[in-house]
């Protein structure tokens, strides 16, 4: 945690000199999700070291409308890195293609990443350090983790990655002190967007869990469209409230909000016509921890709003649900 007495600008100096001193003149590698944690490691090695460092971002193609996009262009134009994008769609898409089991589904995702990242990691020459973004609540985590059995997370404990045969790094673990509200300060601090800092929790295997049964491109392409409109139109409403309460997390506001495909057609009309298309479910939670979760109040006509947003600009989508469940006992996830 933070000392008493300490700036952010203060910490930012130590962390810096921490990390430039720690890496000399070797070259880090960092697996570069998108998410918060290993962004601000990103930034920080970027002011440490810059292009000593290479972020490997590892393009699953899972993310959601817009991300890679951003990723690339926040660590290309704003941090003076050594970025990689890695363009695994395809080789991802192979290997899910009529894969209905969650947790196989996570498997394959979780292996499929050490394998795109260690097959780049081995081609550069003379990396001496894994950069990590594990922060204080990882490593108290991973020693008893109980997660129903979805701990296949990227960043599992130290001697959980698993190094090829023959291949090793030192760990730079240089958030491994901090809390996630620290993380993010620090974050805001070196400089990253809001987008990044204030991103809501997302799980690693991406959309791929918020496809009930087979992922497919058109499946994919339904959910991305649908869940751009939930964020956009969610987005603006939790800003309304920070701007009326001054909190981020107020009482009303939403932990994680986003959409769901299931795996099932309904019927509608649309002007004159028959459509048989797809539903979208809406899940928007309050929490704080992800332990438990509330099903956000919405207020009716912003859900009406989604609503028909939904169903007039995206194809394949005549039908939209929300979830009212909380957790448990379901969970926040559909998968
Ligand atoms: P559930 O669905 O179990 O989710 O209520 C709790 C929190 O964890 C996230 N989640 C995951 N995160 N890999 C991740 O990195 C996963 O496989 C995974 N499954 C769920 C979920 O988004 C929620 O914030």
């Amino acid at each position: 945690g933070l000392e008493p007495n300490w700036t952010m600008d203060n910490l930012v100096e130590t962390l810096t000199a921490d990390f430039r001193e720690k890496v000399g003149s070797d070259r880090v590698i960092l697996a570069l999700s998108g998410g918060v944690d290993s962004s601000v490691v990103a930034a920080l090695g970027a002011r440490a070291v810059g292009k000593q460092m290479t972020c490997v971002f590892v393009n699953h193609g899972l993310l959601r409308k817009g991300e890679p996009e951003q990723v690339e262009d926040v660590f290309t134009k704003q941090f003076d890195v050594d970025f990689i994008h890695v363009h695994a769609e395809e080789r991802y898409a192979k290997l899910l293609d009529g894969v209905t089991d969650p947790e196989q589904k996570r498997r394959i995702i979780g292996t499929q990443f050490w394998e795109e990242f260690f097959t780049v990691a081995q081609q550069l020459d003379g990396v001496k350090y894994l950069a990590q973004g594990t922060i204080y609540p990882d490593i108290i985590e991973s020693g008893a983790r109980k997660t129903g059995g979805k701990a296949a997370t990227i960043k599992s404990h130290h001697n959980l990655i698993p190094f090829p045969e023959g291949v090793h790094f030192d760990l730079i673990e240089p958030l491994d002190h901090f809390f996630k509200d620290e993380v993010r300060a620090l974050g805001t601090a070196l400089g990253l967007p809001d987008h990044i800092v204030h991103r809501q929790p997302f799980p690693g295997p991406g959309l791929a869990i918020r496809i009930i049964g087979a992922v497919s491109p058109e499946k994919l392409e339904i959910l991305k469209n649908a869940d751009a409109i939930v964020r956009e139109e969610l987005d603006a409403y939790n800003q309304r409230l920070f701007e009326e309460t001054g909190e981020r997390n107020s009482e009303h506001s939403c932990w994680q909000y986003f959409a769901v495909l299931p795996d099932i057609k309904s019927v509608g009309v649309m002007g004159d016509e028959r459509t048989y298309q797809r539903p979208i479910i809406l899940r928007a939670v309050e929490s704080s921890d992800a332990m438990t979760a509330d099903w956000a109040k919405l207020p009716y006509d912003l859900l009406a709003k989604i609503s028909s947003r939904i169903v007039a600009e995206v194809p394949g989508a005549n039908r939209v649900c929300y979830d009212i469940t909380p957790k448990p006992p379901a969970t926040i996830e559909w998968e």
